[in-house]
């Protein structure tokens, strides 16, 4: 029996591979200089393997990752040479539907002031988290089209939300918001028009509410959410709201963030207390992947931004039991700002990989 902890690497398309192999240096300097018992799995899993076998994600590699892997660190997936996603939805979904990952929790934090791009605003502003249901919704695949290519098409994306997974992500966002001393909980729906499928949603928020008196419930219309994020993000604390919108909600978020290359993620099945998930199974491996996709043009160029996936492995760290790792990586990230260590598309003019150097210089003189 050892405390290892396994982490299975998936570093995908496009710019994937070269923001992970940065990511895999800071954890391979945690297990090689700082003794933390990680031990890498990288799988050969992405759009060159599905051309080479079709493979797309196997059901061998899925149970391993369910009954060994303590993590899972994925890059982006996504290829032009394979337009319809068949690897990029095996293997995504298969990971946040398989391992049933509900909590999408994306933290929208600006960590530099020149990265607010709002005339108003400054770092301070930009603090939220949202939770992105993460299992259902028009996600779930179901719906058909007919009469295809016809001037009769029909084309059907049904939008499933049950109870059970529409109150624990809600439970999940006000534990988050008690656990993290915030606030205010916000939910994005869109009920005026989604009226079955949303006045749930309404309905079970302010239910959920009524256990957490010290916290703020706030309802909002997704579209009108848009609005104020731009408008005043300050009066954000913690957003829940469905698959879909969480998605897009959390591109804009990224935008007060500095964009997309700063975008962190974790992808999670958290316990949560009076909710009718109450079967606690084994413990879940839990998926960590930047916000960002594959962004084709910029593969193989050097010009990445790898400080998404760094504080990726941040928020890795802090979830296998090491914090303190988490806040140092979001200081030097903060650092490669300030100092314009960082890619182009957030003011400074590194390569991808020379940024890598400099965190991993930055981590080994802090030590
Ligand atoms: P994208 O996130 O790849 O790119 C959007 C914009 O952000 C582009 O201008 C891109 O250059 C920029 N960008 C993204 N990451 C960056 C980084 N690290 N550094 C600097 N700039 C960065 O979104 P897209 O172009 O809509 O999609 C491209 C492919 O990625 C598609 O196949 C899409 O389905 C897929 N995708 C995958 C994931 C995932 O695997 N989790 C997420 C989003 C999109
Ligand atoms: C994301 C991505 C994915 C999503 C796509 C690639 C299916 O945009 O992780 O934000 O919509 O969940
Ligand atoms: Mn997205």
């Amino acid at each position: 029996m050892t405390d290892e902890k396994l982490i299975a690497v998936i570093a995908g398309d496009g710019i994937g591979p070269e923001v992970i192999a940065q990511a895999t240096r800071v954890l391979n300097y945690y297990r090689e200089e700082r003794g933390l018992p990680l031990r890498l799995w990288p799988l050969d899993l992405g759009a060159d393997r599905y051309l080479r076998d079709k493979t797309t994600y196997p059901a061998e590699v899925h149970a391993r990752i369910a009954q060994e892997a303590s993590a899972v660190l994925l890059g982006a997936l996504g290829d032009p040479r394979v337009p319809a996603f068949e690897h990029a939805h095996d293997i995504l979904f298969g990971l946040r539907f398989g391992l049933d990952l509900y909590a999408n929790v994306r933290p929208i934090r600006a960590l530099g002031e020149r990265l607010v791009p709002l005339r108003d605003f400054g770092m301070e502003d930009v603090d939220l988290v949202v939770f992105r249901e993460n299992t259902e919704g028009v996600y779930v695949g179901i719906g058909g089209q007919f009469k295809r290519g016809t001037l009769d098409e029909v084309a059907i994306s049904e939008d499933v939300n049950t109870r059970k997974g529409v109150e624990r992500l809600i439970r999940a966002g006000f534990d988050y918001a008690r656990a993290h001393g915030r606030r205010r909980v916000h939910m994005a729906d869109k009920s005026n028009a989604m009226r079955h499928a949303h006045e749930l949603w309404y309905r079970v928020f302010f239910e959920v509410a009524t256990d957490y008196p010290e916290i703020e419930a706030r309802h909002a219309y997704i579209d009108a959410l848009c609005l104020h994020l731009v408008q005043d993000p300050s009066q954000f604390d913690v957003i829940v709201t469905c698959n879909l919108f969480g998605d897009i909600i959390t591109d804009l978020g990224a935008a007060l963030q500095g964009g997309l290359g700063m975008a962190a993620s974790g992808n999670y099945h958290p316990r949560v207390e009076r909710c009718c998930d109450q079967k606690h199974g084994p413990a879940r491996v839990a998926l960590f992947e930047p916000v960002h996709g594959s962004a084709p043009p910029l593969a193989g160029t050097d010009t990445a931004n790898p400080l998404a996936s760094v504080l990726t492995v941040g928020m890795m760290l802090g979830h296998l039991g090491w914090p303190e790792e988490e806040r140092r990586l979001e200081q030097i990230v903060a650092r490669a700002i300030a100092e314009k260590r960082c890619t182009r598309d957030v003011g400074g003019d590194l390569g991808t990989c020379a940024v890598g150097d400099w965190v991993i210089a930055e981590l080994s003189a802090a030590s």
